[in-house]
């Protein structure tokens, strides 16, 4: 494991939230098979995660160049993963895509908030301007995490993934380096597109 790439992000508590940017294949096939389906219907990056297909979704992640990958340890525990994607198409360079999954017993304890405003400083530090994601309309938790980290909502993608036969509405929320006006902005299109 490299040192370099290791963030301590609060120095006042005896334990410690660690963010590293590479993982042991081992740790990281521990930390999704301990991923519960409830969990994994939010976050359907890898799909159906099995004993079967496990070492192949790592080893595919692991290899991904467009990505800038956070691990996050707590008391020596992989808790978290999380990641920024990099657009390939040369316009979309400032723009990164952010998914940020934590394993189930360690919800809800304020790492959520942590890592992502580690990723968006960490962004702005790499000289991104905007940060994008999307999240399922029904993911209350994941829509009030992103709002209190600055997230605002962009756009609304009705049915948007199909899921056993259950559609899904899907929302896309987005910070800005400069994030002057965005709201206004982008009401006036709106406002605009409804003439
Ligand atoms: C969404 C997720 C990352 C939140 O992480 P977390 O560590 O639980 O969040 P935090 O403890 O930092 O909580 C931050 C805020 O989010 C909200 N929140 C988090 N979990 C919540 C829940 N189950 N219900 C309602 N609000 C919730 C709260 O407003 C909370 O602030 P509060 O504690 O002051 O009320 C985590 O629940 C998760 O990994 N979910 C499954 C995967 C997922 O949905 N990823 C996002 C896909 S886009």
């Amino acid at each position: 494991m490299k040192k370099h790439n290791t963030t301590v992000i609060d120095y006042a508590k005896k334990d410690v939230l660690k963010i590293k940017h590479s993982v042991k294949s081992e740790e990281f096939k521990k930390f999704l098979l301990r991923l519960s389906k409830k969990n994994l219907l939010n976050f359907n990056h890898f799909g159906v995660i099995t004993k079967k297909n496990v070492e192949e979704i790592l080893n595919n992640e692991i290899k991904r160049k467009d990505k800038i990958k956070y691990f996050s340890y707590f008391q020596n525990h992989l808790i978290a993963y999380s990641f920024l994607t990099k657009f390939e198409k040369p316009t979309k360079r400032h723009n990164s895509i952010l998914g940020m999954i934590i394993v189930d017993e360690w919800q809800r304890k304020g790492f959520g908030i942590k890592i992502c405003s580690h990723m968006i400083k960490h962004a702005w530090q790499k000289k991104y301007e905007k940060i994008w994601l999307t999240v399922f309309l029904d993911n209350a938790a994941a829509i009030k995490l992103y709002k209190k980290c600055g997230f605002e909502v962009e756009g609304v993608f009705l049915d948007d993934e199909k899921f056993r036969g259950v559609k899904r509405n899907v929302i896309s929320m987005a910070i800005f380096r400069n994030s002057k006006d965005t709201a206004k902005r982008r009401n006036k299109i709106i406002k605009k597109l409804r003439v």
